[in-house]
This record gives C-alpha cells, structure tokens and sequence, in this order.
C-alpha cells in the first residue's frame, strides 16, 4: 500500500469504505428532532429549548447519560416518527461512506409507553429499505434488550417481535450494565440462538471482564459491544484474538461516558496491536458529540494512528459484519480498490 501524508489522512479517513456495527438508533435523535417531534405529538418535555437540552448532556457515567435517552426518546409516537429518526441517520451514514450499518434498537423503550412493536419495526425498517435504494447504503436492524428489565420481559418483547422477525437479523442486550450480568439473560438468549437470531451484548464498557467472559460463553455472542475493559485480563486478550471475536468500541462515547476522560488515554490501539478484531462506532451520536467519521478522526489524531490502522479497521469492520461471505468479499474489496484509487 502507498504511504499517506499526515496532510492528506483525514481526508482518507472520510473516504474509506465502512460498515458501522454499534448504533443505538434512539441515541441518533439530535435535539432538534427531538423538538420537532415533541411538537408533532404533543409530548411536553422537562428542557425549555434546543439549547437547554444540550447543556444537560454533561454526563459522568453511563446511568447518567441513560437518564437522558430515555427521556429524549419518549418523543417518538408514530411510525413516521421512527423512520424519520433512522433516516436522519442513514443519511448522515452515507455522507461518512458507511456503506454497511446494523442499527440496534430498544423495543421496550416505547412499548412501555404503549407504542406497538409493530409501529417501531416497521417505521425503522422502512427507512432501512429506503437507504438501500436511495444512499445505496446496506442497513439491518438488531433487537436489543434493556439489561436493567427481568429477562420475563425479554421474553415477552421476543414473542412480541416474532410476528417480524423478517425484519430484524440480531438480537443484542444495552442498558445499565453493573449489576445486570449476561448471565441474568441466558435462557432468552440460548432461546434467540435456536431461532437463528445473530447474538451481541454489550459487555465491558464499565463492566468488569468477567461480564465479557459471560456474554462469550453463557450468551454465546458472535461479537462484543464495547469490550474496552478486556484490556485487564490477559487471558481474555488471547481468546478474543484467538477467535477473532470482534470488539465494537465507541471512542466518543468512552471519552463522554469518563470510561477514557482523556481520548489519548484509550486503549483502542493495544487491542489492535494484540491482534484483536476492533471496531470504530459511534453508539449515540447525537449525544456524544460524533458521528462515525467524527469517532475515526477524533481516535486517529488522539492516538497517532495511521492509514494501514485505517485499512485495518475498515477491514474488521467487515468481518465483523453479519452480511453474507458475498457481500462480505464484495465490501472488502470495495476497501482494496479505494486505497488503491486514492490519490
Ligand atoms: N444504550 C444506548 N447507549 C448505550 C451504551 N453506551 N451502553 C449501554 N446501553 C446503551
Ligand atoms: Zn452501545
């Protein structure tokens, strides 16, 4: 591969074909949309502007910044409002060059409030069919469950979700992580495998690596959301790299989240240098101050990273993907033929 001045990285960096794998699509809903949509349906909400709601987005932790989701979220009624939620996305998506995306979903956030599963679906599939026709960008849906509910709940919202399981390939698992160990969800989940679901839980994002251990060998996930604190356990580190499970990280959101207060202090670039399948992802955009390319510059410049780290990552980002071996090479690549355009 030919070297890439300092100068001209950035622009390689937003160029670059890549598939984003750990989206919360509520966490997509900017201020503004979340103004408008309060509007459209009448919902009243505890800020007095735009400006007002982003001054509370000053979070210590994760709950701290869950307590704010889920109250943005409560804006989204009808299935209008989820497709113009995930359009927004695509459309941002595409402009960043993510030619693939599989966007997580939290059902039991609206189905609590009394929105039918069916009306969530169907408004988020709808706009990731638009996307593939009209951006050309490939986009799934993977069901999550809210970790700090029973795992009874989540068999109620799987049975709920079964009439369109057309419709979404995954299922995955979100929310307050301490104290909710995957362990708490290992019927739902071993009931999700033998439906032939794709399975992911976030695990190790303030977690300890024990929760990585039990999302891999009780849940039997293909990959991990998160993971960053893998990075403690040595034996964790060689089984990851061994069975090339791949790590979805979220830079922006660890730095906003006080995982890694300072960006320069991220672990990113030893899980790669050990060998491991990470990721760039942006998880909630709208409220950690990134989109996908936003994470890939902000992580590039922090950590002094390079092109052959950017063909890597994109690379992983592939194999990680649960697209078929044929779109999987297609992708890939659509990576070799970029970096041997750039100029
Ligand atoms: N839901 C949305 N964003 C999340 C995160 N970073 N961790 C856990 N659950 C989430
Ligand atoms: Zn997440």
């Amino acid at each position: 591969m030919k070297t890439i001045s300092p100068e001209r990285l950035p622009e390689f960096l937003r160029r670059i074909p890549k598939a984003e794998l750990h989206i919360h699509i509520e966490g997509s809903l900017e201020p503004e949309m979340i103004f408008k949509l309060a509007q459209r349906n009448g919902v009243s909400l505890p800020y007095a502007s735009v400006e007002d709601l982003r001054k509370a987005y000053a979070f210590t932790h994760l709950q701290s910044f869950l307590d704010i989701y889920y109250a943005g979220a409560s804006v989204l009624i009808q299935e209008q409002d989820f497709y113009d939620m995930a359009w927004a996305y695509l459309e941002k998506a595409s402009i960043d060059n993510v030619i693939r995306a599989e966007i997580f979903f939290d059902p039991q956030t609206h189905t609590a409030r009394g929105v039918s599963i069916e009306t969530v679906i169907k408004g988020l599939s709808h706009a990731c069919k638009a996307a593939k026709a009209e951006l050309g960008v490939d986009a799934e849906l993977i069901l999550c469950f809210l970790r700090h509910l029973s795992e009874e709940e989540a068999f109620e919202t799987l049975e709920a979700a079964l009439p369109f399981r057309e419709h979404f390939i995954g299922i995955g698992l979100d929310s307050s992580e301490v104290g909710h160990p995957p362990e708490k969800f290992a019927r739902v989940f071993a009931r999700c495998k033998e439906l032939g679901f794709h399975l992911v839980a976030h695990a190790g994002e303030e977690g300890p690596p024990e929760y990585i251990w039990g999302a891999l060998d009780v849940l039997h996930v293909e990959r991990i959301d998160h993971g960053v604190q893998s990075i403690r356990d040595a034996a964790l580190m060689q089984r990851l790299a061994q069975d090339r499970i791949p790590l979805t990280v979220c830079p922006l959101s660890n730095q906003k989240l006080k995982v890694y207060p300072d960006l320069k202090d991220h672990s990113l670039r030893q899980l790669i240098d050990a060998g491991l399948c990470a990721t760039i992802n942006s998880d909630d955009p709208a409220y950690f101050g990134g989109y996908m390319n936003d994470n890939w510059l902000a992580t590039f410049s922090a950590l002094g990273l390079d092109a052959s780290h950017a063909m890597k990552l994109a690379q992983n980002s592939f194999e990680a993907s649960f697209c078929d071996a044929v779109h999987k090479q297609k992708y890939l690549d659509r990576v070799a033929a970029f970096a041997d355009g750039f100029a």
